[in-house]
């Protein structure tokens, strides 16, 4: 009987276990998806802000003077786009088979929060990404923008 009971009493102590781990793990994970909520609506405000004007509000550019942030492979390479956002780009470029030389301003005075905020929107609204652009991979990829 008293076999019986410390049984019971290890096995109940394993469920309790088990179901504090998947709880632990299920917060954990909802509170990353949390945050990629929050960059992607933060990222949205500021790309209004910063990138409408000339990306305009549905990515797709504008004639000849502004390229297509949609559909452009710029999208696989969140480490260029950081630098481009921060630095700025002269260069003439082929994007969706149009050419584009126009130069795009810098934004010195955007945060890496705000950077990496801006590249989430930017490729979960556009791009293949579900969650967020962090701030260390900005932090790494500015500090490199030269060798991408
Ligand atoms: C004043 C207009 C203007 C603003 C504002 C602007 N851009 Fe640009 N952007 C351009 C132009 C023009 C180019 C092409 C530059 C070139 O040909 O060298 C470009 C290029 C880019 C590229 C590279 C595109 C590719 O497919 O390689 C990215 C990414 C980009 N911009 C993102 C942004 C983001 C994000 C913002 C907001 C923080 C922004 N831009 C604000 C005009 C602008």
């Amino acid at each position: 009987m008293s076999c019986y009971n410390s049984n019971g009493l290890i096995s109940k102590l394993l469920k309790a276990l088990f179901l504090f781990a998947i709880a632990t793990l299920y917060s954990c994970q909802s509170s990353e998806q949390l945050k990629s909520e929050q960059y992607f609506v933060e990222g949205y405000q500021l790309y209004k802000t910063y990138c409408t004007n000339c990306h305009q509000d549905d990515g797709k550019g504008m004639a000849n003077l502004y390229p297509p942030l949609q559909g452009s492979s710029i999208l696989k390479n969140k480490e260029l786009m950081a630098c481009i956002i921060k630095n700025g780009m002269s260069d003439t470029i082929l994007v969706a088979g149009k050419k584009f030389s126009r130069p795009m301003p810098a934004n010195p005075k955007l945060t890496e929060l705000e950077i990496a905020e801006i590249v989430s929107f930017v490729t979960m609204k556009w791009g293949q990404d579900s969650t967020r652009t962090s701030i260390e991979l900005v932090q790494k990829s500015l500090a490199a923008c030269k060798d991408h």
